[in-house]
């Protein structure tokens, strides 16, 4: 294990205890947009990662989604959602966990993603394969939309909703089914386990998709942007799958006008 991963694994699960300890507590919180939140409890496992990621490597830079970009070198650099599935830890649904990533001259090179309610913790080094709690883990080979359970997120911005719903009803209509979790990062490690067939979003940030890019790579997957180009972590969009089902998930995608059909 690298002194990288190492530190990753001991940051994303330091935090983990913070959300785990504090998940049946009332939470203070705070609007980032009309239903965008934030608790306290974000803002304390941001710190704690950052702490021990940053006092490991001083010389790395962060982007983390409480407290923005911190400039270090100049390639190196760590990618932190410190609490992937807000509104599901303030109701008080189990879903969600920490995302921790490494990226080296725009590549990413290490995910994990950890959720302290399941302990369940997915990791990859790229090039090395991913694993759940140790062992490997590689996408399902549905090669059936029909056979196939897809997870979606629905934008924040309420102005893109009709869309998000026009392509939803879509895929509802020609799929096994259609999930919607609430975390973008476990949607990509699902997908990576085998668990979800696929799972395609619009109006995320490069803290959701990091981790779990390069999770879901390792364990045979793909990604994309909506047209099936390289998948850019600061595009926005994502299209996630086993690899088999892509071609048919972007012809699906190709019906909709902003997407070129
Ligand atoms: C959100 C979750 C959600 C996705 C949103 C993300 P947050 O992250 O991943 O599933 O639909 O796009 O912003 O706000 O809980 O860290
Ligand atoms: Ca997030
Ligand atoms: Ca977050």
């Amino acid at each position: 294990m690298t002194r990288e991963l190492d530190a990753a694994l001991s940051a994303a699960k330091e935090a983990g205890e913070v959300l785990r300890k504090g998940f049946s507590a009332e939470h203070t919180i705070t609007y980032k947009g009309e239903v965008d939140l934030v608790t306290e409890v974000d803002e304390e496992a941001e710190r704690v990662i950052r702490e021990e990621l940053l006092g490991t490597f001083p010389s790395h830079g962060m982007l983390a989604e409480e407290g923005g970009e911190l400039a270090g070198e100049k390639d190196v650099r760590w990618i932190v959602d410190p609490l992937d599935g807000t509104t599901n830890y303030a109701h008080r649904l189990p879903i969600f966990c920490v995302s921790v990533a490494l990226e080296r001259s725009d590549e990413v090179v290490l995910g994990v993603v950890h959720d302290p309610m399941h302990e369940e913790t997915f990791v990859a080094e790229r090039g090395r394969g991913a694993t759940l709690n140790g062992l490997p883990i590689k996408v399902s080979d549905t090669d059936e939309l029909i056979r196939a359970l897809i997870a979606t997120g629905f934008p924040y911005d309420r102005a893109e909703m009709p869309e998000a719903l026009e392509l939803f009803g879509r895929f509802a209509a020609t799929t096994r089914g259609m999930r919607r979790l609430g975390s973008a990062a476990l949607d990509l490690c699902y997908v990576a386990s085998g668990r979800i067939d696929g799972y395609y979003e619009r109006g995320i940030w490069p803290w959701d998709l990091a981790a779990g890019s390069v999770i879901l790579e390792e364990a045979g997957g793909k990604l994309t942007d909506y047209r099936g180009g390289v998948l850019d972590l600061e595009g926005r969009e994502i299209v996630a799958s086993n690899g088999r089902l892509h071609p048919s998930i972007i012809r699906l995608m190709e019906d909709d006008d902003r997407c070129g059909g």
